[in-house]
């Protein structure tokens, strides 16, 4: 099973604002959706508060093996698999014989994995100070940054994005 992080950052790292995303996005919202079902046989792996982001209407969040890390032993979901760690998240994902289990936030969950993964699907935001959670930058020293394409900002995007894979340097 590959392990993946996607996320979206602004330029000072930001990825959320009041317990939600900072902008809208449709162009980003697509591909995240497009990525993570993949070939139908996909986990995401989110912490509890990324979970209880997610408007009702799109949680569990489709075509998906969602798992939620929390750290409360009574938290009870419908539709997903509550784990007590990562480490057993992603043991669930190995088990159901998921081909990538997609580590989706937020910001604590993002940086306990950064060292588990080997590719960052990673959208920049062209934009500054968009929110209160941060997740610290990637390095070019550690991450080669492959730029794949940029998306202009229009009446549905926000913000100009920059869509990249970043892929650990050996
Ligand atoms: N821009 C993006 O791409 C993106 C993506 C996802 C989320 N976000 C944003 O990020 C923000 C949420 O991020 P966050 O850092 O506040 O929260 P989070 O990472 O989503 O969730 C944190 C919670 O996960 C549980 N947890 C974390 N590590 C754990 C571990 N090792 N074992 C068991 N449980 C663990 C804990 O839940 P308990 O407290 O229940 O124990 C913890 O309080 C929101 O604003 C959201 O919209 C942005």
């Amino acid at each position: 099973m590959q392990r993946k992080m996607i996320l979206a950052m602004d330029l000072d790292g930001c990825i959320g604002k009041n317990d939600g995303l900072p902008w809208r996005l449709r162009a980003d919202m697509l591909r995240f959706k497009r990525l993570t079902v993949g070939e139908g046989n996909n986990a995401v792996l989110m912490g509890r508060t990324t979970w209880e982001s997610l408007p009702e209407a799109y949680r569990p969040l489709g075509e998906r093996l969602n798992i939620i890390v929390t750290r409360n032993e009574d938290y009870v979901i419908e539709g997903a698999d509550a784990c007590l760690s990562i480490e057993s998240g992603l043991s669930v994902a190995e088990g159901n014989k998921s081909d990538i289990c997609w580590i989706i936030g937020g910001a604590n969950v993002y940086e306990q994995c950064r060292d588990i993964v080997d590719e960052i699907h990673l959208t920049m935001v062209e934009t500054n100070q968009s929110g209160d959670v941060r997740v610290g930058l990637f390095s070019e020293n550690d991450w080669e940054h492959e730029v794949v394409e940029t998306v202009p900002a229009d009446d549905k995007n926000e913000h100009e994005t920059t869509y990249m894979i970043l892929r650990r340097r050996s």
